[in-house]
């Protein structure tokens, strides 16, 4: 889509008028872009790809296809809300594609974050690809690009760059890119007007490779289970304390290694579960924020009676730098 207007000249998107106003627009420049041509989107769940998905359902319907890959490295119930809300709620034309079994087994023995970053992209361009070359008559790609994207000049974000494609299908597809003048808080307004559920639009940051950065090491199933139990424990004590809307970004991570406890008066070995819990503007620096004892003791309480494996948890409180706001 041609860029017409800069955003240092463009009117930033801060009330629900002037996000209508965008979506009114937009629909029509999509409408106009496509025709009757059917586009692809790799919805992901997170806010950029989901507001690109509910735009170009409100412009063009079931000519979007968007292709879901669980690549088994989701939060707990991030894959099932977005089929909640993209097939049940906004009847998309939604494929699913649960690449579980694929991924861990590439990834299994591998230690090094980048081997493990790059494999997980790769697999990602792959399952995508397949996913593509089965439909007929795709002559779009529509990509969740927001100005930061651009202005960093990395195109696109790393793992959900679809821009690795092959060279068959780069070719075949033209781009469709309707965020891409925005930042990431009109995305959020935007959002919110198309209909889209508060926990999808305000959503934390989360990497693309997903938990596949906090289960340091080798991943393996049964440690990659505990890390999601455990990070889906801290998130529901922090919406219960009202800190999840207090909190730039806040997660767990699993290291390989164990340690002796005691449970059921018996030996156990388990590992660690480290909470991470920041606040930032841009992410290349963070502070640590300060989580009531009360509510440390309660997140601990839960995951080490309730997550198999696990025998303690741990709070970092290292600010970025020199810390990074991921383990891995
Ligand atoms: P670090 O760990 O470098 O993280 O301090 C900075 C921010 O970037 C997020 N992050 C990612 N986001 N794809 C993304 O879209 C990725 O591959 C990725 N890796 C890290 C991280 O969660 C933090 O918010």
């Amino acid at each position: 889509m041609e860029i017409i207007v800069r955003p240092e000249n463009m009117q930033r998107i801060t009330t629900p008028e002037l996000a209508q106003a965008f979506i009114d627009e937009q629909v029509d420049l999509i409408r106009k872009q496509v025709g009757n041509k059917k586009v692809l989107l790799a919805l992901s769940g997170g806010v950029d790809s989901s507001v690109v998905a509910a735009l170009l359902i409100r412009a063009i319907g079931k000519q979007l296809i968007c292709v879901h890959v669980n690549h088994g490295l989701m939060r707990k119930g991030e894959s099932e809300n977005v089929l909640e809300v993209f097939r049940n709620q906004m009847d998309a034309n939604l494929i699913y594609v649960d690449a579980t079994d694929r991924f861990l087994n590439l990834l299994a023995g591998v230690a090094e974050p980048e081997q493990k970053r790059k494999i997980i992209g790769n697999e990602f361009i792959n399952v995508f690809a397949e996913e593509a070359r089965k439909e007929d008559g795709i002559a779009f790609l529509a990509q969740g690009t927001i100005y930061p994207d651009i202005l960093e000049s990395k195109g696109v974000k790393a793992h959900h760059n679809v821009g690795g494609l092959p060279d068959d299908l780069k070719k075949k597809f033209e781009l469709v890119e309707p965020l891409a003048l925005l930042f990431k808080d009109e995305v959020r307004v935007v959002g919110v007007e198309l209909g889209l559920p508060a926990e999808m639009v305000y959503r934390q940051p989360f990497p693309g490779p997903g938990l596949g950065v906090r289960c340091l090491g080798a991943i393996t199933r049964d440690r990659l289970h505990a890390l999601r139990e455990a990070d889906a424990i801290l998130r529901e004590e922090f919406d219960a304390c009202g800190l999840a809307g207090k909190v730039w970004q806040y997660f767990v991570a699993v290291p390989d290694f164990t340690s002796v406890g005691v449970r059921d008066g018996k030996r156990y070995m388990g590992w660690p579960a480290i909470i991470r819990a920041v606040n930032t503007t841009d992410a290349m620096t963070a502070t640590i924020e300060e989580v009531p004892y009360a509510v440390l003791h309660k997140i601990t309480a839960r995951i080490t009676a309730e997550v198999e494996g696990i025998n303690r948890v741990l709070l970092d409180l290292t600010p970025k730098p020199v810390g990074t706001i991921e383990w891995e």
